[in-house]
């Protein structure tokens, strides 16, 4: 096993492809908030910050204790670099800028803990980011609209997982880099330099308490997939579903397989339940550098032009031959 801290990929980064100081600087910083979300999360009921905090969200959902701690904790961490422009996040109804009187070179978007749902049960839940570029010429005051850039414009993007381990994801567009961080130094160590998807998968996740919601081509592909070695696909598959989708990515990253979180008819006005700008679009570009797939059953999730902060979008990522066809099942229809 490799024995290199963060700091110390962060240094040949710089060296060997020219990472940038400032970038490195926010990561380092987001890598923090990670070790500090870890112990709130750890301690639990021992710090009190389990349960609902009795207020909602943009998105009209109940927050958790720990989303508002969480959100907190990277919000100041980031607008605190002196490198970041702006922040959105998913728990914030507009995004934040910093006091400067100087240009800053970044945005950064987060979910400062997704899989709320899961964090009263003590099961794994995770910090996901999105680094973009700030594309104001000058030191005046970046807006929402100032986020909405594709996905392929991402400077940097991961998420830090908290489960039986913490860890880190992180890609700058050269591959996935996964960091475990050592409890007993606070650093992050890095693991495994090279994540790869397999190209094939034999594992599935979705809800599919929503099966009669779905469209046709999404029935069509999980029937298939359902019909195991008696069907048109010739092989049985598993089935897993954390209800994180940090977790779900994890999962894909170690050991392969393909997550879905389809659009459906419960609610024609959204297109899906993951936002573009937390979630989906630093999670595809992850698995797009893994040799991974994301689509959204039609185009590239990285390609979308984003119409709003809060946007919402369908997500089919994971294996590359996998996410194809149920891609080629919507683009049929
Ligand atoms: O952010 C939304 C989220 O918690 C994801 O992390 C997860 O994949 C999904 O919702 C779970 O949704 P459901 O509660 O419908 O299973």
């Amino acid at each position: 096993m490799q024995q290199k801290t963060l700091a110390e990929v962060l240094q040949n980064e710089a060296a060997a492809n020219g990472l940038d100081d400032k970038l490195a600087k926010l990561i380092e910083a987001v890598a923090a908030c990670g070790v500090e979300i870890s112990s709130e999360v750890a301690c639990g009921a021992l710090l009190g910050v389990l349960g609902l905090a009795g207020s909602e969200n943009v998105q009209g959902e109940e927050q958790k204790k720990l989303d508002v701690i969480s959100n907190e904790i990277v919000t100041k961490a980031v607008l605190a670099t002196g490198v970041v422009a702006a922040c959105a996040s998913e728990e914030m109804d507009h995004c934040v800028a910093a006091q400067s009187s100087e240009r800053l070179p970044y945005l950064i978007c987060y979910d400062p803990l997704d899989g709320s749902s899961n964090i009263d049960i003590n099961v794994s839940i995770g910090t996901i980011f999105s680094v973009l570029p700030n594309p104001r010429e000058d030191a005046s005051a970046p807006t929402d609209v100032d986020f909405l850039q594709p996905g392929d414009r991402q400077l940097a993007a991961g998420y830090i997982m908290y489960g039986p381990q913490t860890q880190m994801a992180l890609t700058f567009g050269r591959g996935v880099m996964l960091f475990t961080l050592d409890p007993r130094t606070k650093t992050y160590v890095l693991t495994n330099d090279n994540v790869k998807v397999a190209e094939q998968a034999k594992e599935f996740a979705i809800n599919c308490s929503n099966m009669r919601h779905w469209e046709p081509p999404v029935q069509r592909y999980i029937k298939e997939l359902l019909a195991g070695a008696e069907g048109v696909r010739g092989k049985d598959f598993n089935m897993r579903w954390v209800a994180a989708m940090v977790a779900e990515v994890h999962r894909i990253l170690c050991r392969g397989g393909i997550f879905m979180y389809p659009r459906d008819n419960r609610d024609p006005s959204k297109p899906g339940k993951l936002r573009l700008m937390y979630e989906a679009n630093p999670m595809s570009w992850l698995m797009e550098q893994a040799g991974g797939r994301a689509t959204n059953g039609h185009v590239r999730i990285l390609s979308i032009q984003p119409e709003k902060l809060h946007q919402r979008v369908a997500v089919f990522l994971g294996a590359r031959e996998e996410v194809e066809l149920v891609t080629s099942y919507h683009n049929a229809a």
